[in-house]
């Protein structure tokens, strides 16, 4: 696999192109318009220089990985001759069936599909295509430059072989990747989601406060940040959906979201992305400050 077209160049997909292109793949990142990939060119340009300033790449590298990365708002010219198709469109259902349709229409044959859905069935995803053997799940940390896991997710269909060809990919480009089967929340979030879920219950029953809460789980359990903390990193709409999938999928009352997530997200405090959630956020400050709503 040489060419790698990225769908989407938001967080993930910037992140997922930035991965590829250091590891001197091709490739041809996607996006509605310009802006979003003008955006996504400077974001990917900024973590380079983060990595140059750390002494993991130099100036060179820099400069390379970024003359890896095409961009396109055609998605059938950016589809032409990939050899692997990397979805990270938003998580939507009805956006993610569109966009699978579309891409077997305009891949090579050959081409493996894959999607970086957080939650979404790959089976359901690979049922609109004609090659559902060659659809796969392949989901990345955020952010995708620094997490070495890459989630495989093989949907019913999925053959074996192409299940190998994204395991050795995976570790081309500096990744560990780990099996899972196609059920909801796969593994990551099926353990990850409830454990954030019941940080809000118990935020919203007053067992803690969001600092204690945060504090519990990043000194006792040893996490890079707090659950209150990851949730608004993610993003609480894609907390919320993500235990929507795992309600429905597995039809237990213990994967019911916490109404006080619906209620942040209804009411727009979606975390980093919109500038509140359970801490307030100023650009350029890493300084946590608590929601005015939690003090
Ligand atoms: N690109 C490149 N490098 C980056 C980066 C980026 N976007 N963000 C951070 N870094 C690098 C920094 O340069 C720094 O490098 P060194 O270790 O070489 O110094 C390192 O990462 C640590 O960054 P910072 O010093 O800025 O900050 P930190 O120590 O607070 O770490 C963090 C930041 C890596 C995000 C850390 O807090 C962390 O690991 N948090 C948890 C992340 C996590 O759990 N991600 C999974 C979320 S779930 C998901 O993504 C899937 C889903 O389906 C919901």
């Amino acid at each position: 696999m040489k060419n790698i077209t990225v769908i989407g160049s938001g967080t993930m997909g910037n992140g997922i192109a930035h991965v590829f292109a250091q590891y001197d793949y091709q490739v041809n990142l996607i996006d509605v318009n310009e802006t979003q990939l003008k955006k996504a060119i400077e974001t990917i340009g900024k973590n380079l220089d983060r990595q140059v300033s750390k002494g993991s790449l130099t100036e060179a590298d820099k400069t390379r990985t970024l003359g890896n990365i095409k961009t396109f708002t055609s998605l059938k010219e950016a589809c032409a001759s990939a050899d692997l198709v990397v979805e990270a469109a938003s998580e939507n259902i009805n956006i993610k069936l569109d966009i699978f349709r579309q891409i077997d229409e305009y891949t090579p044959a050959s081409c493996i599909l894959a999607s970086n859905t957080s939650s979404i069935s790959i089976t359901k995803i690979a049922s609109v295509t004609k090659r559902p053997e060659q659809v796969i799940g392949m989901h990345f940390m955020n952010p995708v430059p620094v997490m070495k896991l890459v989630e495989v997710i093989n949907g019913y269909k999925t053959s074996k072989s192409v299940t190998e060809a994204i395991v050795t990919l995976s570790k081309a480009i500096g990744k560990v990747p780990a099996e899972a089967n196609d059920y909801a929340g796969f593994i990551a979030n099926r353990i990850l989601m409830p454990m954030i879920n019941e940080a809000i219950i118990c935020l919203q029953s007053g067992v803690g406060t969001v600092e204690s809460i945060d504090t519990v789980m990043k000194l006792g359990m040893a996490h890079p940040m707090g659950p209150l903390q990851l949730a608004d990193f993610i993003g609480l709409d894609v907390c919320l959906a993500i235990m929507n999938v795992l309600y429905d999928g597995l039809g237990q009352d213990k994967y019911a979201p916490s109404p006080l997530l619906v209620n942040m997200v209804t009411a727009g405090n979606l975390g980093v992305k919109s500038g509140e959630g359970f801490y307030k956020y100023t650009p350029g400050s890493k300084e946590l400050v608590v929601s005015d709503r939690f003090n």
